[in-house]
C-alpha cells in the first residue's frame, strides 16, 4: 500500500518560503506541495511557474479554506506567525512556523496557548541549527559528558555586508538583531546548556548602518549573559560581515572545548595559489544550513505521519524569544537585566 503523503501549504514565498517550498517538492520524502501563499503577486506567480503547483492565493484565510491540506508552513515576516498559528490550528492543520515564534511576547504567549488548546496537531518550530549534522554531534557530545561541566558558550551568527541592501528595508519587519538573528544561538545554548539565563547585559551599536538606529537596533550587537547553571554565555549579531555569512559556536567545558564552524568555510576545499592559501566562505543560510532545512522539514512530515512531538517545542519559541526581548532592551536603555 502507498504511503499517506502529508499535503502541505506554505505561507510566504520570499528569501526562505522559495526554499521550504522546493524542499517539499524535490528533497522532504512522504510530502506533497499542494498550495501556495503569498501577498505579492509577483512573488506567488513566481513560485507559481517554478513550481507547478495548482492552488495560488492572495491571501492566507482563502488558503486555510482550501481543505485538501493537511499542514501549513509559515514562512510570511515575524509579526504575522503567532495570528496565523492560530488560525491555522483553529482551521484543523498541523503547523510548521518558521523562527522567532513571535516579535513580541505577548504574542508568543497567545500562540502557546493556541498550540496547547490542540494537542491533537503537530507543532514545529523552524530551529534548523538542531537539525544540522555538526551541532547534532556537539549536542550528543555534550550529553555524553566529552566537556564536562560548561564554563562558557560564545555564539556569533553575522550576514554578509554584501547582502546589506536586501537587509536593510528588512529591518522594520525583523524586530531587530536579537529578536531575528541571536535567537538561534540563545536556542542553541538553552538547548546545549540544558539552562536559562539568570542575568543579561546586552551592548553594540551602528558601525556601518545608521539605519538600524531608527528602529532601536544595531548593526552590530552582543549580549553577556550568565545562566542558571553558572555558565557564562556571549552572543554577537551583525550584518556588516566582510568575508561571508559566519555562523560559530564554541563551548569551552573543564574538561574540553568543541568548536562548530569557527572557521565559515564554504567547504573542504583549500586553493592554494601564488598569494598563498585560501578557502572560501559561505555566503547565505541557504548554503550553510541547506540539509540542515530539508531535516527538520522532514521531522516535521515524520512526526506528523508517526503521530508524535517534536523535540523543539512551543516553549522553545517562547523561551528563546523571551531572552531576546530582554537583550532588546538591555540594549535599548543600557540595563542589567536581573531574571531571578
Ligand atoms: P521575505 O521578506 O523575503 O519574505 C516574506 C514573504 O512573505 C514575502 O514574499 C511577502 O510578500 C510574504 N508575505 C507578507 N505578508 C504575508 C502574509 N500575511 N501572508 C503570507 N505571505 C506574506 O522574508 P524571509 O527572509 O523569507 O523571512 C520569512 C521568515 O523566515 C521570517 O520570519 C524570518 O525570521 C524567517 N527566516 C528564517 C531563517 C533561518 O535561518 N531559519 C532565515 C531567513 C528567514
Amino acid at each position: 500500500m502507498q504511503k499517506k503523503k502529508i499535503r502541505i501549504g506554505v505561507a510566504g514565498l520570499g528569501r526562505l518560503g522559495i526554499t521550504h517550498a522546493e524542499n517539499i517538492v524535490f528533497k522532504v520524502k512522504d510530502a506533497e506541495l499542494s498550495a501556495l501563499c503569498d501577498v505579492d503577486p509577483n512573488n506567488l506567480t513566481m513560485a507559481e511557474n517554478h513550481l507547478g503547483v495548482k492552488n495560488c492565493f492572495s491571501s492566507f484565510s482563502k488558503m486555510l479554506d482550501h481543505n485538501e491540506l493537511d499542514a501549513i508552513a509559515i514562512v510570511s515576516p515575524s509579526k504575522f506567525h503567532c495570528e496565523q498559528i492560530r488560525q491555522s490550528l483553529e482551521a484543523g492543520f498541523h503547523v510548521f512556523c518558521e523562527k522567532p515564534l513571535g516579535t513580541r511576547l505577548e504574542e508568543s504567549l497567545l500562540a502557546k496557548e493556541a498550540v496547547n488548546n490542540h494537542p491533537d496537531k503537530v507543532f514545529m518550530l523552524g530551529f534548523m541549527r538542531r537539525f544540522d549534522a555538526s551541532y547534532q554531534y556537539a549536542k550528543q557530545k555534550i550529553d555524553e559528558g566529552e566537556i564536562g561541566q560548561p564554563i562558557l558558550f560564545r555564539s556569533y551568527s553575522v550576514d554578509p555586508e554584501s547582502s546589506i541592501k536586501s537587509i536593510i528595508p528588512y529591518i522594520p519587519k525583523s524586530a531587530g538583531q536579537f529578536v531575528d538573528m541571536a535567537v538561534h544561538d540563545i536556542d542553541l545554548a538553552r538547548w546545549m546548556l540544558k539552562s536559562e539565563p539568570k542575568s543579561i547585559f546586552a551592548i553594540g551599536g551602528c558601525y556601518a548602518h545608521p539605519e538600524f538606529g531608527e528602529y532601536g537596533d544595531g548593526d552590530n550587537v552582543g549580549a553577556l549573559m550568565q545562566f542558571k547553571n553558572n555558565a557564562m554565555a556571549f552572543f554577537y549579531a551583525g550584518r556588516t560581515a566582510p568575508h561571508g555569512y559566519n555562523v560559530e559556536t564554541e563551548i569551552i567545558g573543564t574538561e574540553s572545548t568543541l568548536r562548530i564552524g569557527s572557521v565559515p568555510q564554504k567547504n573542504l576545499v583549500e586553493i592554494i595559489g601564488k598569494d598563498g592559501i585560501r578557502r572560501e566562505c559561505s555566503q547565505s543560510f541557504h548554503e550553510r544550513f541547506s540539509d540542515a532545512f530539508i531535516n527538520e522539514m522532514q521531522e516535521f512530515v515524520d512526526c506528523i505521519l508517526e503521530n508524535r512531538k517534536p523535540e523543539v517545542s512551543v516553549d522553545d519559541g517562547v523561551e528563546s524569544s523571551r531572552i531576546a526581548e530582554l537583550a532588546t532592551k538591555s540594549f535599548q536603555t543600557n540595563d542589567l537585566i536581573k531574571l531571578i
